[in-house]
């Protein structure tokens, strides 16, 4: 989601408004605002873009005020509609909100808040915490900014809000935890933004606020900020920005997909908050959990998809039939929809998909549907056509993807997917009771190693760079890291009009092993876990015939660093965790490569990022 705020000598609104424009790459589901002119507060919201929200604001509201807050919605709790859009009021209707992120504890809050009276609107985690700032405001009779600074300290979860109180006509008071929240510190007027794009052109201050802080924001006053946790003072860094607009809303990166490429520690971590409980050994998957029986008495799981997302259900099948032993098939959209396929009641059908628009994947499920099955959605966009169109589903939480190449949908996809495994071979009693500890330790694990995965970063440039001119390249991998294999080798083709094949790193021998020649770089995932001793026979094959090979390995390989060209090193982690480490590098040598050769990365020739056409 993006937020943005303004509190100064200027008319708030436009200000908000042209600031909600520039952060609608965050999130596009809804937006609203509220404009405060000391006497009354104006409210409007809308599902939709921003456009939709500038057209009912001039049916609905005056827009005078100097203080104004305004949202577009990413949607994590509650569908995109009017009414869970943001912002919130309280029940009072003194306290207005806008937040980013996501109340793990939402619902026993929630439960308490009912029982004291309370009633709720919306579906949303958000206006669970307004009302509990009101709550505290009011039992333990403080200040706004003391009660959001306790309310914050009973929640769990993701955060960067925004509130003002309607008997504080010259505050506004801002947190942050896990998501991002800037301050503009301009001439007698403070702009709060997700990031510095909403007011680059008022001022160049700006105060970043740390995880854990909050800051009270008072027109013509210093900005005071303070740790949620102890309240001591913090001395605010006021920061000169250099960078220009559109450097800002790529955050800083040269292009969209590569700042989607490093989101992807945070995009895994949002995927699986809330749900699984790796301490308690707990999965909460509210679509999964609803419809358990349908998992557990299906005949077979069917996973219908197209691309990137195709390779994510590849993956998936390698995961569930280890873990649950249900048999697992996966097919190409387009081609399952039009071969008249034996589907029956007892299958579940997974229907995979960034963009929840994929016309051959929606043909899929109404197929699928109209046979009896049951369908399940994996989603990215939130209120898609697919996510509405399935029985049940979970959604994957990366956030708005740009780039036309998916990266961080890939990895959250096969998050999702790893999860509901888990979930369901923990009911069948498939994995032991110690196995499925190891496997959400584990999975906790993988954000922090995917942020080590990154910063093979330079190594990868460097490859890329002697490889960049080649005109053929081969993928190769076994197992769990087949799939990735083919989803490396697409990405290449994708962005860097490079031809480039995946292959399982045995069937090589049956074919594409007459290309190999000094000319041709091989890629080959050759994790030690994960048929080693095969995959260094396949190295062997390859070098025998002068092939150039960059492995993709554990850390402290030895065996392949001696025959490889080069290796790129992935932190140790279970074989069948592998893929979400093992990507990361293929992810990096395919952008720098279409970088080098001067791409346009971001928007490759011929493709769509949602492909609504058959
Ligand atoms: C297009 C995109 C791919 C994507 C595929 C499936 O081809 O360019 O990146 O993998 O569609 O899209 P979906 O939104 O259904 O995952």
């Amino acid at each position: 989601c993006g937020i943005v705020g303004y509190i100064g000598h200027r008319e708030a609104y436009p200000v908000v408004l042209k600031g909600l424009k520039r952060l609608e790459y965050r999130g596009y589901d809804s937006a609203g605002v509220a404009i405060y002119d000391g006497k009354n507060i104006k409210l409007s919201k809308t599902k939709g873009k921003v456009v939709d929200l500038e057209n009912r604001v001039k049916d609905e509201i005056t827009i005078d005020g100097s203080l104004a807050i305004g949202h577009t919605r990413w949607a994590t709790h509650g569908e995109p509609n009017d009414v869970n859009s943001h912002p919130h009021y309280s029940n009072s209707g003194e306290l207005v909100i806008i937040h980013n992120g996501i109340i793990e504890n939402y619902e026993p809050l929630k439960l308490e808040l009912i029982n004291r009276g309370y009633t709720f609107h919306s579906d949303t985690d958000t206006e669970v915490l307004v009302n509990l700032i009101e709550d505290v405001k009011k039992n333990e009779d403080v200040k706004l900014g003391k009660a959001v600074q306790i309310a914050l300290n009973q929640v769990v979860g993701a955060y960067a809000i925004a509130v003002f109180d309607k008997n504080k006509p010259d505050e506004i008071v801002v947190a942050r935890l896990g998501s991002p929240l800037v301050i503009g510190v301009g001439e007698e007027e403070f702009f709060i933004a997700s990031d510095a794009s909403p007011f680059i052109e008022y001022t160049n201050n700006a105060i970043y606020l740390e995880d854990e802080e909050m800051a009270i924001v008072r027109r013509g006053k210093k900005v005071k900020v303070r740790k949620i946790k102890d309240d001591s003072l913090v001395d605010p860094y006021v920061q000169e920005l250099q960078l220009n607009l559109e450097q800002i809303e790529k955050g800083g990166y040269d292009h969209f997909m590569l700042k989607e490429i490093y989101e992807q520690p945070r995009a895994i971590l949002d995927t699986f908050r809330g749900r699984m409980l790796s301490n308690e050994g707990i999965i909460r998957m509210a679509g999964v959990d609803d419809n358990i029986e349908k998992f557990l008495n299906a005949n077979r799981i069917l996973i219908v998809a197209c691309g990137t997302s195709w390779h994510a259900g590849l993956v998936a099948e390698y995961v569930f039939e280890n873990l649950t032993r249900i048999p697992v098939e996966v097919e190409y959209a387009s081609e399952f929809r039009y071969r008249n396929p034996v589907i029956t009641e007892n299958d579940v059908v997974i229907a995979i998909s960034q963009s929840g628009e994929t016309a051959d994947t929606l043909a899929a499920i109404k197929l699928a549907k109209s046979k009896g099955a049951f369908v399940f959605g994996v989603c990215n966009v939130v209120g898609s056509s697919i996510s509405r169109e399935t029985d049940a589903g979970a959604y994957t939480h990366a956030g708005p993807e740009i780039g036309v190449a998916s990266t961080k949908a890939f990895t959250t996809q096969i998050t999702v997917l790893t999860l509901i495994a888990l979930k369901l071979a923990q009911k069948k009693g498939t994995v032991s009771t110690s196995e499925f500890h190891t496997y959400l330790s584990e999975m906790d694990a993988i954000p922090a190693k995917v942020e080590k995965t990154l910063k093979s970063d330079n190594h990868v440039k460097t490859i890329s760079n002697i490889y960049k001119d080649a005109t053929n390249f081969l993928y190769l991998g076994r197992g769990y890291n087949f799939p990735v294999a083919l989803e490396g080798a697409l990405k290449l083709k994708e962005i860097s009009y490079i031809h480039a094949e995946g292959y399982p790193a045995a069937e090589m021998k049956h074919g594409p092993i007459a290309l190999i020649d000094e000319q041709m770089p091989v890629v080959v995932i050759a994790t030690r876990k994960g048929h080693y001793d095969k995959v260094v026979s396949n190295i062997q094959e390859i070098k025998s015939r002068k092939g150039k090979i960059i492995a993709v390995v554990m850390q402290g390989d030895k065996t392949i660093k001696k025959i490889a060209d080069y290796v790129i090193e992935i932190p140790e982690t279970l074989e069948l965790l592998t893929p979400l480490l093992t990507t990361i590098p293929l992810q990096l040598l395919s952008y720098y490569i279409a970088v080098m050769r001067d791409c346009n990365v971001d928007q490759p020739r011929n493709l769509a990022k949602s492909v609504t056409v058959e």
